[in-house]
């Protein structure tokens, strides 16, 4: 349904003609901000600042008020889901997600359960409820999953790798446990996307963060059959729901994400924006792709890049974004300045 109070960001997933790209960041919320980092000393560990409904709230829309960009995302993880199926996990500072029992053997993979979300995630219901009514049509509020492959690195690494060696070596040598964690992950999170939009989210990007370090026979084993099969039970319950998906380092990938499901594939800047559209077809729409590094560069430059994007992407199904999460140590003015010129962006067009 596209009516007149359809938000911006949803018009434009749904492949409406528009005068400029929606505009969002990945990690929007986080340690570039000086509210978040106030927020984090009376909050010292993530996962309370997650999982305690005001906190979370609070941290989603410190960009939203400081910046108001077309979408605002529900400030969690990943890996906030495991513990609902039994995988205990805590994300630690500067490192990320840490599982200490890392799950090795088929014994492990039969014990985990199905997730009953109010019941493991409580807070998620609140905090999505609470961003709706905050921001009303203009924004759309977007929820996330972790895709199957990239919650197994976790799980069976117990922490985040350079070499992915572990899950390497049992995909390799014993695929058969490895496929029968991706089914119950893969389950899981169509469970929990499903629960998100059910308690308010009106989009899902699920990140296969790590499938980028599959070679792309690899992938089309242990990554792309589980993305589909997430991505078609989400629309067999959810079809009005857009659906985004990464993958870092994609560039040897496009063609392959294009056949995952999804509506729009989040492009990262190792591909030129024309190139990646060339690549997708028209009908598929497209997200980024602006180099996160950019943002340490020129107000000019900034901008330009800004513009350039825009018109490789073209007017239609674009939502403008950077290729992958805002780094920590960006200046916070320098974000400012990339929504308010996105915004501006349709009389920046017509003058060039
Ligand atoms: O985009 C948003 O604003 C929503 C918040 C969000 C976080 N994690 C908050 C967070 C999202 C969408 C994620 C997803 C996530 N988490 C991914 C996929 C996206 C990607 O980067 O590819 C991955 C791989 C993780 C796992 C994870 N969690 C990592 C690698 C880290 C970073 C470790 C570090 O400190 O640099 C985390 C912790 C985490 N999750 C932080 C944030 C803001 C950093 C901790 C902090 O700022 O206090």
């Amino acid at each position: 349904m596209t009516g007149a109070n359809t938000p911006y960001l949803l018009r434009a997933a749904r492949g409406e003609k528009l005068d400029r790209p929606p505009v969002w960041m990945m990690r929007q919320a986080g340690r570039y901000m000086k509210a978040y980092r106030d927020l984090r000393e009376k909050y010292p560990s993530f996962r309370e600042r997650s999982e305690i409904p005001e906190v979370a709230i609070e941290i989603s829309l410190q960009p939203w008020r400081a910046f108001k960009p077309d979408g605002v995302i529900l400030f969690s993880d990943i890996v906030t889901p495991l513990p609902g199926i039994g995988i205990e996990m805590d994300i630690a500072e500067g490192k990320g997600p840490i599982i200490a029992n890392p799950i090795r053997t088929q014994a492990q993979v039969d014990a985990l359960y199905p997730i009953e979300p109010d019941e493991s995630t409580p807070f998620i219901r609140p905090i999505l409820k609470a961003l709706r009514e905050e921001v009303k049509s203009d924004a759309t509020v977007l929820g996330f999953v972790g895709a199957p492959w990239t919650l197994a690195a976790y799980a069976v690494e117990g922490k985040g790798s350079k070499t992915y060696s572990v899950i390497k070596n049992m995909a390799f040598s014993d695929p058969a446990v490895l496929h029968a964690l991706l089914v119950k992950i893969a389950d899981t999170i169509t469970d929990y996307a499903c629960h998100q939009i059910e308690c308010g989210a009106q989009l899902i990007q699920m990140f296969d963060s790590w499938a980028g370090q599959l070679s792309p026979q690899d992938y089309e084993v242990f990554a792309l059959p589980y993305q589909k099969r997430v991505f078609e039970k989400i629309k067999a319950k959810h079809p009005e729901t857009p659906l985004i998906l990464l993958v870092s380092g994609s560039a040897g990938l496009l063609e392959r994400m294009g056949e995952s499901g999804a509506d729009l594939i989040s492009v990262d800047w190792t591909v030129d924006m024309a190139d990646a559209r060339r690549r997708l077809g028209p009908e598929m729409g497209v997200q980024g792709n602006l180099d996160p590094g950019v943002l340490f560069g020129s107000k000019e430059f900034i901008r330009d890049r800004i513009i350039d994007t825009i018109k490789k992407a073209g007017p239609r199904g674009h939502i403008l974004n950077l290729g992958h999460g805002i780094l920590p140590t960006t200046p916070e003015e320098n974000a400012a300045y990339f929504f308010e010129t996105a915004k501006q962006a349709d009389s920046l067009l017509a003058a060039v």
